[in-house]
Parts: C-alpha cells; sequence; structure tokens
C-alpha cells in the first residue's frame, strides 16, 4: 500500500489532495469543473480569460459582460460544491480588464488567486486580507521581482509559488531559445531557483509544481521532490466535466507527442498547441478574417496578429477542428480516455 498524499494548505485553507485543477482559460476551466474537483478533494479554479466573448451581451459592454460571466461560473462552481472551497480564479496580467475581473472575484469571497502570463506586480492592490495570492513564476528571477515588489509597495508576500515548467500546456514563460534545450531550464532546476529565493524566510511558502501530471505517480515524485502540491492542467481537458466538447477531446485522444508544437501566440508568448488545420494555415502564412470587436489583451496587435486568440480557443472548446487552436502540455500522449472527475481522485486515494 502507497502512504496516503499529504493534504494542501495554503493561507489559511486545505484542500484534501494537492491538486490544483489549473486554469484553462476560454470556458474550458468553468464552474462545473471547479465544482467536481472542490467535491472530490481538490482545489477548483475558474479561468477569467474568454469569459465574456459574447460581447454586449443584453447592452453589457466587454467588461461588465466579462464580469458577469465570472459571477455566474463562480456560483455555479459554489452550488455544486454546497458552498464549499476552496474556490479560485486565474487571471492573466496580460487581460485588459485584469484589476475589474480580480476585484469582481474578491467580492464573491473566493479563497485564492492564481495569478501569470506577466507580472502581477499590482495584484495585492485588488484584494482584501482574506485572500491567498499565488504568482505564477518560470524562473527565480522573475519571483524575485515580485517579492521585492510586494514587500515594498504593500509588505505583502505570496501565500504559495506555482512553478510552470517548460512542459506545460497553454502559455510559456520561457523564450524559443529556452524551449529548445528544456533540459536546461527544466522543473528540478526552477525549483531550486525559487527554493534560494524564497530563503530561510520564505521556507513556509508551499511551492506547486505545474506541468506533465496525469497520474498518482506523477504526483508522488512531485512530493518527493520537495513541492507541497501539483496543478494538473491538460488530464482535466479530459475529463466529463471540462467545458470542452467531446469533438474537441477527441483531438487529445489520438494525439501522440509527433502532434505538438510551439508557435508564437498572439499573446506575444510561445505557446504549446496541438497540430490543427489552424495551425498548418498559419504555418503557411495565411492569414484567418476576423474583427475585434473587444480588446481582451494588452499584448495583441490585431493588425500583425494572423487570427484571433479569443475566437480560436471558443472553437476548439466547441469541437471545431478546422478553426480551433487547442492548446495543451507536453504530456497529452498517455491520455487515452475521458473519465468523471470523481473517477480520477478516486486513483489518489
Ligand atoms: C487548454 C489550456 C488552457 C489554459 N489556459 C490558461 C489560462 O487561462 N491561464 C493560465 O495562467 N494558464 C493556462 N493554461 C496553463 C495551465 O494553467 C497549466 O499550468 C498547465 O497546463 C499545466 O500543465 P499540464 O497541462 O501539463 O498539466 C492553460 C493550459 C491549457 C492546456
Amino acid at each position: 500500500m502507497s502512504k496516503p498524499l499529504p493534504e494542501l494548505k495554503i493561507k489559511n485553507f486545505t484542500s484534501r489532495f494537492p491538486v490544483i485543477q489549473a486554469g484553462m482559460g476560454v470556458r474550458v476551466g468553468i464552474g462545473k469543473l471547479a465544482g467536481a474537483v472542490i467535491n472530490a478533494g481538490g482545489m477548483g479554479v475558474i479561468a477569467s480569460v474568454g469569459l465574456g466573448n459574447y460581447a454586449h451581451a443584453d447592452g453589457r459592454s466587454y467588461v461588465e459582460e466579462s464580469n458577469h460571466q465570472l459571477i455566474n461560473e463562480l456560483r455555479a462552481a459554489r452550488s455544486i460544491s454546497g458552498g464549499k472551497g476552496p474556490l479560485g480564479i486565474n487571471v492573466m496580467v496580460a487581460l485588459t480588464n485584469y484589476e475589474s475581473l480580480v476585484r469582481t472575484a474578491v467580492q464573491e469571497g473566493i479563497e485564492f488567486i492564481i495569478s501569470g502570463a506577466g507580472l502581477p506586480l499590482r495584484l495585492p492592490a485588488y484584494v482584501d486580507e482574506k485572500t491567498a495570492l499565488i504568482p505564477i513564476v518560470s524562473s527565480g528571477r522573475a519571483l524575485h521581482l515580485i517579492m521585492k515588489t510586494w514587500k515594498r509597495k504593500y509588505n505583502k508576500r505570496p501565500d504559495a509559488v506555482l512553478i510552470e515548467g517548460p512542459l506545460c500546456g497553454g502559455h510559456l514563460g520561457f523564450s524559443f531559445e529556452q524551449l529548445k534545450h528544456p533540459e536546461r531550464c527544466s522543473i528540478d532546476i526552477l525549483f531550486k531557483e525559487v527554493q534560494d529565493v524564497l530563503g530561510e524566510e520564505g521556507k513556509d511558502i508551499p511551492v506547486i509544481e505545474a506541468e506533465g501530471v496525469n497520474t498518482r505517480e506523477d504526483i508522488e515524485r512531485c512530493i518527493t521532490m520537495g513541492f507541497a502540491g501539483v496543478q494538473i492542467g491538460t488530464r482535466f481537458i479530459c475529463v466529463d466535466e471540462s467545458g470542452m466538447e467531446p469533438s474537441g477531446q477527441e483531438m487529445y485522444l489520438k494525439a501522440t507527442r509527433d502532434d505538438v508544437v510551439i508557435i508564437q501566440s498572439p499573446v506575444g508568448l510561445p505557446a504549446r498547441v496541438l497540430k490543427s488545420p489552424l495551425i498548418e494555415r498559419i504555418q503557411r502564412g495565411e492569414r484567418e478574417k476576423f474583427n475585434c470587436p473587444y480588446r481582451c489583451l494588452v499584448t495583441c496587435d490585431k493588425k500583425t496578429v494572423p487570427y484571433c486568440i479569443a475566437e480560436a480557443l471558443l472553437s476548439a472548446r466547441a469541437g471545431d477542428k478546422e478553426h480551433g487552436l487547442f492548446m495543451t502540455g507536453a504530456n497529452v500522449e498517455p491520455i487515452k480516455s475521458v473519465i468523471s472527475v470523481a473517477e480520477f481522485f478516486e486513483t489518489l486515494k
């Protein structure tokens, strides 16, 4: 019999299993997924990007619609979990409505905020004392900058630190050059860098691993390395409760490692995705037809990008293989079936 997995304690809440469900934007990580994860003993996360893509619904502006949808998803998660937590949001620094999403989620009484895709230097200004702050970093240098700024300006320190390694899904905090040699910025190297920055004073701050976790064995390996927990993305795309339609999930179930590529995303960062007709067209230098009714990203220039990332992710989520952009972690190949969240957590007992 293997040893029970430890609980994950962050600030003043605890989850039974050391598992955070990754924020997966544009309606993959929504209320029904987060609620099911909380029920099963993990930490549930609503990804706040792309919730308001049905702009101007009922006369609401993009910002108002985003907040409205965020509230809906947070309440849906709480209703599924019987009001329990820990429930949080993932919010990308690159979003034009960053502050507004954070303030809305705090008003809804979330327990934690995970924030990356840029340095969340101003995050403490928008929250109350209760909310746990978890920055995403992909280097010790990024954490150093965040901690220095938070201490000086807000007298705060992170409640946990999440390290996204070079094999994780979605946007990557590395240059293309670094990604050619992932072994030089591997998760164990990054873990040491982060521990050095945290030092003696920050020894009690939990450090979370994010890349490539699909099984109990993967979690055990991370715990043995010294991580307090893991964040899981790609495995949770292929569960009954994910926001991704079954025809989109098929793309992941049949993917091999050769189907995984890294592209330059309109966000301005490299991103790991599955090969698809859209990627082939982009790689041939073609441009998709789109208009940009709302400016969702600070870093995107609609005149130069070859497609709208929000539309492409919405198409993926709807299972449109022709137009979808399917973000993935590098370790997608072993995922061969759609299971329920409860079944996944059953394997951790
Ligand atoms: C479909 C998809 C969407 C994602 N969306 C976001 C996002 O909105 N914000 C974010 O910070 N990270 C996002 N990520 C990255 C994940 O939060 C996570 O850190 C990563 O996927 C972990 O690696 P894994 O997928 O190998 O488990 C996304 C990843 C995937 C696969």
